[in-house]
């Protein structure tokens, strides 16, 4: 089965035509919220809103454990995650969308693991910490809707939720990161843990602090408009993206 996670400014699926509610108790603690079932075009999908469902959890006090673990416990098998982002690349600036294949996880002070007390110790592989699967179905279902997409990038994680300084946008990007998040760790490495395909989706809507036309600072009414008109888009590609993962053999609707 496949899940969305929706990030900041995608509470919900408005093209999804309800079918449940399950709150979805974990020995993690609470989800962000209850686990909305739903169908697009006879597909179906479960949608959990990151930050709950009136955006009130900031990116380090979201129980990333939980939300993995509950949609590993009602049968999913792949992650669609919405990511709003900064971007530090000059090809990342406001209102692109890329598929990023790389991470750099800069947080610190998160539950980032299921694998400790009495858990013998594990180290999961995490060379490409994206399901290169679950990369291109949002790559081809980006193509179908005819919307531009940058195939990779490295998204750097920041523990927020201030923004960052100029002088750590400079150090993010002479390490190589091309736009800046704050929560796609530990959401990528739990699911890999659990065995989950999982991509995400990034919409970058600033320049990071210093670039363009961040350089005297981030003017987050601009970036809020950004990411309105954005995640319309993102919500024509997570249609499409849900419609083809309908029609995969199911051997392929997995981690690969
Ligand atoms: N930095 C970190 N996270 C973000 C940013 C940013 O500039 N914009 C949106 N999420």
């Amino acid at each position: 089965m496949l899940a969305i996670i929706g990030g900041t400014g995608l509470t919900n699926l408005p093209n999804l035509e309800i079918t449940k509610k399950e709150v979805v108790r974990t020995p993690y603690g609470d989800p962000s919220g209850y686990l909305t079932y739903g169908r697009i075009d006879n597909s179906i999908v479960i949608f959990l809103a990151r930050h709950g469902y009136g955006h009130t959890l900031p990116p380090h006090e979201v129980n990333y454990r939980a939300n993995i673990w509950a949609l590993k416990s009602v049968g999913v098998t792949r992650v669609l995650a919405v990511n709003a982002v900064g971007g530090v690349a000059p090809d990342m600036g406001p209102g692109v969308l890329a598929v990023p294949d790389q991470v750099i996880d800069y947080t610190y002070g998160r539950k980032h693991t299921y694998f400790e007390a009495d858990a013998p110790v594990t180290h999961i592989d995490f060379t490409d910490p994206y399901c290169n699967r679950a990369r291109l179905l949002y790559l081809a279902a980006a193509k179908a809707a005819d919307i531009p997409v940058l195939e990779c990038g490295t998204l750097g994680v920041t523990q927020g939720p201030r923004l960052e300084t100029r002088a750590e946008v400079m150090r993010l990007h002479r390490d190589g990161c091309t736009m800046i998040g704050m929560t796609t760790m530990p959401e990528a490495a739990l699911a890999r843990e659990q065995q989950l395909s999982y991509a995400t989706l990034a919409l970058s809507m600033n320049h990071a602090a210093g670039l363009g036309s961040s350089s005297d600072g981030i003017k987050l009414a601009d970036a809020d408009a950004v990411l309105k008109v954005g995640m319309e888009k993102v919500k024509q590609i997570l249609a499409k993206a849900v419609e083809m993962h309908g029609a995969m053999p199911a051997d392929q609707r997995g981690l690969n």
